[in-house]
């Protein structure tokens, strides 16, 4: 084979790779962890964040991502907002609840498709025959193993549009939470809003779990985090992944959400995996 031929043929062959890599769609599962002197040394935590389902089945019944979610053996499920949809049947939240309500603790926060339902309390319903807790603007203190947490979550502020019109959400949302900012307890919030950090972070959370951006639709590996995301527009600064704030660790979900209309380039639906570490103090 001439040398032209080789090169033109090897540029084909990498195009396909890129091309199948970009387009890629099956549920990924990816992992952080964070350490907290809070826990005890040698402790660990492990929380499963699943966002933006939009209430698409992965799998006949779920099953695709119900043993996905199984396998990590998490202690804690988090939902973290719009899991189930305005346009999609409710069917697939319902599927995936029944699947995975004997794994763990499982906890819930609102995101805005579920207000744009028009019909919230069916949904919360749904989602808390389950037996989810869901969480609106209040906190649970669990205990897993020795080690005592604060979950906390707050519902998505579109509550104020869809449901409540003289909801405060903000005044709520710090009067919930304002006696827990010097806690020495470890404290988790779920929000379906990344991009409200900045009012999260007044409470001293130390992780705070988001989704709702869809990792910026489109991303490019190691240039681009996310090209468009709601709330943010382009370039969005909290597309996907962890940020740092001061004492809060911030890990935004880029979601599970599947369109085939809109697709997710170089974004693969995620499955979030958090594993919090108890390190001894200096
Ligand atoms: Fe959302």
């Amino acid at each position: 084979m001439g040398r032209r031929k080789t090169l033109i043929l090897s540029v084909a062959v990498l195009l396909c790779i890129l091309i199948y890599w970009g387009f890629y769609n099956g549920l990924v599962v990816r992992k952080y962890i964070v350490e907290s002197r809070k826990l005890n040394d040698g402790e660990s935590i492990r929380i499963v964040l699943i966002t933006d389902l939009h209430s698409h089945i992965y799998g006949e019944n779920q099953r695709e991502i119900v043993s996905i979610i199984e396998r990590q053996k998490p202690d804690i499920i988090a939902l973290g907002g719009d899991i189930a949809d305005d346009i999609v049947p409710i069917k697939g939240t319902e599927l995936l609840l029944e699947g995975i309500k004997t794994l763990a603790p499982i906890f819930y926060v609102s995101g805005n498709h579920e207000f744009w339902t028009g019909d919230i309390s069916s949904v919360k319903s749904s989602i808390r025959e389950q037996g989810a807790v869901i969480l609106e603007s209040e906190y649970r203190e669990i205990k897993i193993r020795s080690a005592e947490l604060i979950i906390g979550g707050v519902d998505d502020p579109d509550i104020v549009h869809y449901e409540k019109p003289d909801y405060n959400w903000l005044g709520k949302m710090n009067s919930s939470f304002i006696r827990l900012k010097d806690a020495p307890i470890y404290k988790i919030l779920l929000a379906h809003r990344p991009e409200l950090i900045e009012m999260y972070k007044e409470n001293n959370f130390d992780l705070v779990l988001s989704g709702h951006a869809h990792g910026g639709q489109v991303r490019i590996p190691l240039l681009l985090n996310g090209l468009y995301a709601p709330n943010q527009g382009w370039f969005p600064k909290y597309a996907g992944g962890i940020y740092k704030h001061g004492v809060t660790t911030h890990i935004v979900s880029r979601g599970v959400s599947y369109n085939p209309r809109l697709p997710r380039i170089f974004n693969p639906p995620e499955i979030v995996v958090i594993d919090i570490k108890g390190i001894a103090d200096k």
